[in-house]
């Protein structure tokens, strides 16, 4: 690890995977490292957009860059994608396990009272009014995805001796969250937490993981109508978080700059937790 702390965060030569990448908060992670000298390897699932953006990461900052379509709630595609990274890159030195479910198939349905679900958000309904299939569509993304996603980088990690998994949680995994109901998001959310805390332990020997919990963002899936900005008011900072403002905390626990840490759980909310 270099002494000098600029230094420290620069990531030149290292090989970075985000998935959900084509937009959001992958999308500015996947920009967060390119500007810090890493190859990226854009994962995506629907939105081609990402081959575009991947082609702008490599003229813009001179890396290499490519974009998979890999649906991650499918485990052999996961698997045969992370071996197509490693053909293509030589190694994979962090995962940034980040995709999360997302409705696209509602328009907005507000009550007076409440936001019941929205176009572009994750699934908020309460468990009472959910489908079985809203249901499973949920565990297969934000549970199964991260966990084929974990355990196949974790393979790469231990054959390599080194490795940095780094997983998109939710402050919804701290609390239950107003005034939207998402029971089944805010549980799959607590299960990757704690999912990243025991992966923490178990690869002490190759490779730290770290978890990222995000309050509001500005994203697809954190862009609500304006029964929403009550909720936005409601963390100390008053107002939703701009992806920008999260690339740096990414790049912090991508690089050497966060060597001490493994297991963390790191809130990024303006203070909405408290
Ligand atoms: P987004 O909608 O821009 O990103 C979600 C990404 O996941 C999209 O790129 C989508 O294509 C991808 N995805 C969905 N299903 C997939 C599948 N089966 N296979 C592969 N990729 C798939 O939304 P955002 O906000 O950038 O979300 C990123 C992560 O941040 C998610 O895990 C979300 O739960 C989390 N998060 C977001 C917050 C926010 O306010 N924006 C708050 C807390 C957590």
């Amino acid at each position: 690890t270099p002494t000098n702390v600029l230094e420290q965060f620069r990531l030149d030569g290292r090989v970075v995977v985000v998935n959900g990448a084509a937009d959001g908060i992958g999308l500015a992670v996947a920009q967060a490292m390119a500007e810090a000298g890493a190859n990226v390897a854009l994962w995506y699932n629907s939105n081609d957009a990402a081959i575009e953006k991947s082609q702008e990461l490599s003229s813009l900052h001179n890396v290499k860059s490519a974009a998979y379509k890999v649906d991650v709630s499918e485990s052999t595609q996961v698997s045969s994608t992370m071996e197509r990274v490693v053909e293509d890159f030589g190694k994979i030195d962090v995962f940034v396990a980040n995709a999360g479910e997302l409705h696209d198939t509602y328009e907005h349905g507000v009550t007076p009272q409440k936001l019941t679900f929205t176009k572009g958000m994750a699934i908020s309904k309460p468990i009472l009014e959910q489908t079985l299939n809203e249901y499973q569509k949920q565990m297969s993304v934000n549970v199964d995805g991260i966990v084929y996603c974990a355990k196949y980088a974790g393979h790469v990690f231990q054959r390599q001796g080194f490795g940095n998994l780094i997983i998109t949680s939710s402050m919804s995994a701290h609390i239950v969250n107003v005034p939207v109901d998402q029971p089944v998001y805010n549980a799959t959310k607590a299960f990757v937490t704690h999912f990243g805390k025991s992966l923490a332990r178990e690869w002490r020997d190759f490779a730290r993981v770290n978890i990222v919990s995000p309050g509001f963002f500005d994203t697809k899936m954190g862009a609500g109508p304006d029964c929403l900005n009550e909720a936005y008011r409601m963390s100390s900072l008053g107002r939703q978080g701009h992806v920008k403002e999260i690339k740096g905390l990414y790049l912090y626990l991508a690089s050497d700059a966060s060597s001490y840490m493994t297991g963390s759980d790191v809130l990024i909310d303006g203070g909405y937790v408290l």
